[in-house]
C-alpha cells in the first residue's frame, strides 16, 4: 500500500461548512439589498502560484463572491505573493501599499495576503507592523483554511495571522475557478526537497508530497471531457513525483508511470509538465514522451549554470556531462522536441570563466528558449551567506551577454520553421496589436497570425511565413 499524505476529509469538510456560512451571508446581502460582493485575486510569481490563485478564486466563488478584474470594485482582495526573487517581493509590497487608499475609501473591504512571501516569518511580521489595514495573512501550508479565516474575521473583526501547519499536506477537493476554458494547470505534487542553495522554495512550500494518481487522472479526464486542449502538470520537481509515497516493498509509481496513464485518456489535447530537475530526468520518462500520443514535444529542463563548479555550489547534483547526456537522449528519442531552460547569472563566486562556460553550454545545447535571472540573495538560504557576492554591474553585463547569445540561437532555431505548417492553439488578440491573433505551438512557441474571435481556444493549422527571435508569424490555412 502506498501512503499519500493527504489532509483528512474532516478538515476539508470543516472548511466546506465555513464556505456555506459565508455564502449565506454574501448571498443574503444580495437578496436583501441587491448588493453583489466581488473578489479580486492578484497573482505574483510562477505557474504554481497561478494554480493556487485559481483555487483562491474557486473558494471565493463557492463563498458567493463574483470575480472581478478591478481592485477598486472588490469587497475582498487577495494578494498571492512570490518570494523567489527580491523584485517579486518588492512589487507585491508596493501593490499592498497602494491598497491602503482603496481600504480608506471602502472600510468594509477585506484584504488578505497569502503565498510564498508571507510564509516567511519576517515578512509576516513586516505586514503586521507596516500594513495595519491588511485583515489576514496566510501562508502556503494553510491555503485551504481561507474560508475559516474570512469567516472568523467577519465574526470577530480582529486581524488574523494564520500560523503555518506543522506538516504540509495535500488538500484535495478545493474548488477551482479556472481562468481559461481551454488551457489548464493541474498540480500533481507540492513542495521541494532539493535545497538548491539559492532557492527559497523549500523553506516556503515545505517537503515534497504527491497527490494520489487517481485524483490527478480523474481531474485530467474531466478537463479533457470539458474540452480543455492544453493541460500542464505542475510540481517544483515533477521527476520526484511518487517518491514520497513508496510502498512497503519499495515500489514507486513514478512520474513516467503517471504520464503514461494520463496519455491513455482519449481526446484531442496536449499534456505538458513543469518543472523537471536534470538530476532526476530519466530515460524512462523520455521514452514515455517519445511513445505517447498526447505529451507535447516540449521539455523545460532548467540548467541554471554551465559551470560544473557553480552547479556544485548550487547543490544541483548533476554536472554538464550528465545534462548533455539527457539532452542527447531526448533529441534522439524525440527529434522535434523544443527545449527550454532557466539560467541564473551572477551566482556567488561565478568567475568570468564560469560565465563563459554557461555561454558555451547555450551554444552546444541550442535551447529554443531560456528564462534568465540575475541572482537575487534570499534571506536564510546558504548562497546568500556565501563570500564573493557578484557586484550588480557585473551581473547586469553578464545578463546582457547571455540575452544576446541566446537571442541569436533562438532566431537560428526558429528560422527552419519558415514554410512549415504547424498546429497552433489560439489564445486571442495579441497583447501589442489587437488585430493580430496569438497562439502557441506544440513546442510552446508564440505564433502570430490573422485570426478572429471564433478561433479562440481552437487548434488551427498555420503556415509559418516568417520566423523571428521571439515569435513565429504565419497565416491560417
Ligand atoms: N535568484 C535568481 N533566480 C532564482 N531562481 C530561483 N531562485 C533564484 C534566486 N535566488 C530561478 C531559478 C528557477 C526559477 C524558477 O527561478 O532559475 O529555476
Ligand atoms: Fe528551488 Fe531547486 Fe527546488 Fe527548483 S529544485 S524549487 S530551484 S530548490
Amino acid at each position: 500500500m502506498k501512503e499519500y499524505r493527504i489532509l483528512p476529509d474532516a478538515e476539508m469538510q470543516k472548511q466546506n461548512e465555513y464556505i456555506a456560512k459565508i455564502r449565506a451571508l454574501v448571498l443574503g446581502a444580495k437578496e436583501t439589498a441587491g448588493e453583489v460582493k466581488y473578489a479580486f485575486v492578484q497573482t505574483f510569481g510562477c505557474q504554481q502560484n497561478e494554480a493556487d490563485s485559481e483555487k483562491i478564486a474557486g473558494m471565493c466563488v463557492a463563498m458567493g463572491y463574483e470575480i472581478c478584474s478591478e481592485p477598486a470594485l472588490a469587497d475582498l482582495i487577495m494578494v498571492n505573493t512570490c518570494a523567489v526573487r527580491e523584485h517579486a517581493e518588492q512589487k507585491a509590497l508596493s501593490i499592498i501599499g497602494q491598497y491602503k487608499h482603496l481600504k480608506n475609501a471602502k472600510p468594509d473591504m477585506l484584504i488578505g495576503v497569502c503565498g510564498c512571501m508571507v510564509t516567511q516569518e519576517h515578512r509576516k511580521e513586516g505586514i503586521k507592523h507596516s500594513y495595519p489595514y491588511v485583515d489576514f495573512v496566510l501562508g502556503t501550508s494553510s491555503l485551504h483554511r481561507l474560508p475559516e479565516l474570512i469567516y472568523t474575521k467577519i465574526q470577530r473583526g480582529k486581524r488574523l495571522y494564520c500560523p503555518e501547519e506543522k506538516e504540509y499536506l495535500v488538500a484535495e477537493g478545493i474548488p477551482i475557478h479556472r481562468e481559461s476554458t481551454y488551457r489548464a494547470w493541474v498540480s500533481i505534487m507540492y513542495g521541494c526537497n532539493n535545497f538548491c542553495t539559492y532557492c527559497i522554495v523549500p523553506y516556503v512550500r515545505g517537503r515534497e508530497r504527491s497527490r494520489r494518481p487517481d485524483d490527478i487522472i480523474a481531474e485530467v479526464r474531466e478537463l479533457v471531457e470539458q474540452g480543455y486542449k492544453d493541460i500542464t502538470l505542475l510540481g517544483q520537481n515533477v521527476n520526484s513525483y511518487g517518491k514520497d509515497a513508496k510502498s512497503d516493498d519499495g515500489e514507486i509509481y513514478d512520474f513516467a508511470d503517471l504520464l503514461a496513464d494520463i496519455d491513455k485518456i482519449e481526446g484531442d489535447y496536449y499534456i505538458r509538465f513543469m518543472t523537471s530537475h536534470p538530476k532526476d530526468a530519466s530515460n524512462k520518462l523520455i521514452d514515455v514522451i517519445a511513445e505517447s500520443k498526447h505529451v507535447a514535444h516540449q521539455f523545460h529542463l532548467p540548467m541554471q549554470s554551465g559551470s560544473d563548479s557553480i552547479l556544485k555550489a548550487m547543490n544541483r547534483h548533476y554536472d554538464t556531462e550528465k545534462y548533455l547526456r539527457t539532452v542527447d537522449y531526448l533529441r534522439k528519442r524525440v527529434p522535434d522536441v523544443t527545449i527550454s531552460s532557466d539560467i541564473i547569472v551572477g551566482f556567488p563566486s561565478e568567475t568570468d570563466e564560469d560565465f563563459e562556460a554557461t555561454l558555451d553550454m547555450l551554444r552546444r545545447v541550442k535551447f529554443d528558449m531560456t528564462y534568465s535571472f540575475i541572482y537575487s540573495p534570499r534571506k536564510d538560504t546558504p548562497a546568500a551567506a556565501m563570500d564573493c557576492q557578484i557586484p550588480d554591474a557585473i551581473k547586469g553585463e553578464r545578463m546582457n551577454r547571455l540575452l544576446e547569445t541566446q537571442n541569436a540561437i533562438a532566431l537560428e532555431k526558429n528560422k527552419p520553421m519558415e514554410g512549415r505548417i504547424i498546429k497552433v492553439l489560439c489564445d486571442g488578440p495579441s497583447k501589442n496589436n489587437e488585430n493580430v491573433y496569438s497562439g502557441r505551438s506544440e513546442g510552446n512557441k508564440i505564433v502570430l497570425f490573422d485570426g478572429d474571435e471564433s478561433d479562440i481556444g481552437k487548434f488551427l493549422s498555420i503556415k509559418i511565413t516568417r520566423a523571428e527571435t521571439f515569435a513565429l508569424y504565419g497565416e491560417k490555412i
